[in-house]
């Protein structure tokens, strides 16, 4: 797409939600020169303001998900380079601390499931390490006395999502990006081609319809519910539901782990995330409710149950923050980057466990479609359902 310019509120490109990925894609078509509006009525604030923030394939990858991990490891090597750009044109920290991961069993059942776990990682040719019980502990002096060992992986890390955000945030006001927050109602349309976004009226929303060359739908779990779109052309995504806590210890003494623990505990999965500022994010529940986002006491439960099974000392932190989140879910578990089908409507979603991880890669593919009609790899290709999802969507619940 050649340029134009931005002529009141005519874009060349308007995003779709101003989540991590929605505000990564607007930054660098920004930087290639396209206007560029995001609408969301409070960007950054969704399920990134939610989410945990790990950068894990090797640690998440999951047997049959090899295509995934291909993407994931992707975007995990492009990390420290968009991290450095970030905060160089922000004038923000991005949040990045590559602190490696610790997989840990808590007994023998979760050991011999991390070592089968193992030894698929190293099948495929991803250099995990099993330390001992007692080098476990070396290497994070809190862990349980009782624990069957660790996988180490160390090139698993993390980012601090809301710091990630005021970063995001402050480069795409600093671009020129502009920001409209407020909902969408619709999606215009004529002759089978998107024109612009609708704005629901609302506080600080007039009634506006902004025209634009490219709408880029970052819209999430959310993103299948866009009014004014043709059925056939509307993605699978569905919500799943992810419940955590975010806990705080005492920030003038050391982060109680020197880098993310995940853990099987009872063949349940748990990850403890320490941040620097002695932040520690516990989560996730993993559950099909459909939309809702209410605090279950059993999860809270189960949650600090198992967190203190794995790291005792979760018990003296201060509970601050219980939350939940709705991840985009795929049939298939891989994101949906590229064209959708409806010309002018292009994807960026769908990314399920792993949307700030994916988050660089999304950026530059979405760019790299738009800009010089770069074909976006086959896997990541909303057409891989464009044969199934009218029916799938006839059959019955
Ligand atoms: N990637 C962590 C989660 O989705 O809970």
């Amino acid at each position: 797409m050649q340029p134009s310019r931005n002529t009141a509120d005519t874009f060349d490109a308007v995003v779709l939600g101003g989540g991590v990925i929605g505000l990564s894609v607007a930054w660098r078509l920004r930087q290639r020169g396209l206007s560029v509006a995001v609408v969301d009525p409070d960007p950054g604030h969704g399920t990134s303001w939610v989410a945990a923030g790990m950068l894990a394939p090797v640690s998440e990858v999951a047997y049959g998900e090899e295509r995934l991990l291909g993407l994931n490891i992707d975007s995990a090597r492009l990390w420290p380079s968009f991290a450095a750009e970030l905060e160089e044109l922000s004038g923000e920290p991005s949040g990045l601390w590559e602190c490696g991961t610790l997989v840990v069993a808590s007994d023998p059942g979760d050991r011999a499931e991390l070592e089968a776990l193992m030894a698929f990682q190293n099948e495929l040719g991803l250099g995990s390490q099993w330390l001992s019980s007692r080098e476990s502990r070396n290497a994070e002096p809190l862990l349980a006395p009782g624990i069957r060992g660790a996988i180490l992986v160390d090139q698993d890390h993390q980012v601090d999502n809301r710091v990630l955000i005021a970063a995001l945030l402050a480069v795409v006001r600093r671009s020129g990006v502009v920001l409209y927050g407020c909902a969408a109602s619709e999606i215009e349309i004529s002759e089978e081609r998107a024109l612009g976004v609708l704005l629901a009226p609302g506080p600080g929303c007039p009634k506006k319809a902004l025209p634009a060359g490219t709408i880029v739908v970052s819209a999430g779990a959310w993103s299948s519910q866009l009014k004014g779109v043709p059925e056939r052309f509307l993605p699978h995504i569905r919500p799943v539901k992810g419940q955590l806590l975010r806990l705080l210890g005492n920030p003038e003494q050391a982060p109680v782990l020197g880098r993310t623990v995940r853990a099987q505990v009872n063949g349940r999965h748990i990850y403890i995330v320490p941040r620097l500022t002695g932040e520690v994010v516990v989560g996730a529940t993993s559950e099909e409710m459909g939309f809702d986002t209410s605090i279950r006491a059993g999860a809270v439960r189960t949650l600090l149950d198992d967190a203190s099974r794995v790291v005792p000392a979760v018990d003296d932190l201060k509970l601050v923050e219980s939350l939940a989140g709705l991840r985009p879910g795929t049939p298939d578990n891989r994101p949906l980057i590229g064209p959708s089908g409806l010309d002018g409507l292009v994807l960026a979603t769908g990314h399920g466990r792993n949307g700030i991880l994916l988050a660089p890669l999304t950026a530059q593919l979405v760019a790299g479609w738009i800009c010089d009609s770069s074909e976006p790899p086959k896997d990541t290709s909303p057409s891989r359902f464009f044969a199934t999802r009218h029916e799938a969507r006839l059959e019955p619940r």
